[in-house]
């Protein structure tokens, strides 16, 4: 394999994963209609890897769009990340999040088959598994019953695809289930800017220790937990892109579907995230516990041997790595990608 198509390719996970993918020679070509990412990411991209990725500025959702892309492109394998992925976005707006994300996937699938496409890699996400009945989850875990329209569509997808694997003697799926990815590429050049104010906890942490907001609320200090604090299984975003290095070479394999959780196999309370980010760059987070935020569960881990035994890869960067990390990017761009 050596041409991948990378939709949301401009995005968090994705531009961490087209570094990935140079590094590993392979030929990314990115397709993102920018509606979540700046166009300044591709620049960042050529100097941590020397070369300028090819780039189409289109919506998956156009067909006929993104069938001049596989003309233009002998596509060997895809890895789909567009998506939109706000939680609360979703809940107000849930036609938008079908149509964006479960009709973007439906219309790579039909051009999988016109162009005789087998590969296709699909960021799922732990949300998947709803309120999970144990710790850490398995990938074997009953999935559905999701908390919010975002997670329904990431459980539709799922289910098109596995429909797809099963239709399609030829087809190669990788469905990767996300645990909660932070950090940045060690150069500080890309990482996480959330537009407003971020909903997820490690880039909330850095605005706070940039000076742009003023303090973390802790959601929840009465949690049946070693602390109080929820529990959830941070994942490096350079791990999680090697991640999906691996998962291609899965995929030569020919396995047909492959479902994997892809996380550390660690919980970590929000305590000791913010203290572990304090340690790793001797600052203070200025922070207080308040209420608990509707829909959080207390705990929320991975069982990540399968990737391990299936594929080889497994985390290795610690959640220190991952705090330093997220702020060298911060400190570097206060404002994100913007001057
Ligand atoms: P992101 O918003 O940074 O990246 C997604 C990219 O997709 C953005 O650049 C956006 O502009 C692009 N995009 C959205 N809709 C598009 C469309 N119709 N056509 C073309 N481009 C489109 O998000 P991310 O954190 O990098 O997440 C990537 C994927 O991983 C998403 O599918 C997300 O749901 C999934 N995921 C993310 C997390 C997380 O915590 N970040 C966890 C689990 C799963
Ligand atoms: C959230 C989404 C999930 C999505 C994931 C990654 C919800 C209910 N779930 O998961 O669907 O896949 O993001 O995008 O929104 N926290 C604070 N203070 C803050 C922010 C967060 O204490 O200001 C706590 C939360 O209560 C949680 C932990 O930090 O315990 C992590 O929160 P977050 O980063 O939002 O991720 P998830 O809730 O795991």
């Amino acid at each position: 394999m050596g041409k991948i198509l990378v939709t949301g390719g401009t995005g968090y996970i994705g531009s961490h994963t087209v570094v990935e993918l140079i590094k590993n020679g392979y030929d990314p070509v990115i397709v993102d209609n920018l509606c979540n990412s700046k166009i300044e990411v591709l620049n960042r991209l050529e100097t941590i890897c020397g070369v300028r990725p090819k780039f189409y500025q289109i919506s998956v959702q156009d067909k006929e769009a993104m069938r001049q892309v596989f003309e233009e492109n002998e596509i060997d394998a895809i890895i789909h990340f567009a998506g939109l992925k706000s939680v609360g976005e979703s809940v107000l707006y849930p036609e938008k999040y079908y149509s964006n994300n479960v009709g973007s996937s439906k219309v790579l699938l039909e051009l999988m088959d016109e162009y005789r496409v087998h590969n296709i890699v699909f960021s799922s996400s732990a949300t998947v598994y709803g309120v999970p009945e144990r710790m850490p989850i398995v990938e074997s875990d009953p999935i559905g019953n999701c908390s919010s329209p975002y997670g329904d569509t990431k459980y539709q997808i799922e289910l098109l695809l596995m429909d797809y694997a099963k239709t399609h003697e030829d087809a190669n799926v990788a469905i990767l289930r996300y645990f909660n990815p932070i950090g940045a590429h060690p150069s500080g050049l890309i990482g996480e800017y959330p537009t407003g104010i971020p909903n997820n906890l490690m880039p909330y942490i850095t605005q706070v220790a940039v000076g742009t907001l003023e303090c973390l609320t802790v959601f929840g200090g009465d949690y049946d937990t070693r602390d109080g604090s929820c529990i959830r299984d941070y994942i490096h975003v350079c791990d999680l892109a090697e991640g999906h290095v691996y998962a291609l070479h899965k995929l030569e394999t020919k396995p047909g579907l492959v479902i994997y959780n892809l996380g550390t196999g660690r919980g970590t309370t929000v305590l000791e995230l913010v203290h572990a980010f304090e340690e790793a760059n001797n600052m203070k987070i200025n922070y207080k516990v308040g209420a608990r935020r509707d829909g959080d569960v207390p705990e929320n881990y991975a069982n990540c041997d399968k990737a391990y035994k299936e594929m080889g890869w497994k985390a290795t960067r610690t959640i220190k790595d991952a705090c330093r990390d997220s702020w060298n990017w911060q400190s570097k761009n206060p404002h994100g990608y913007d001057k």
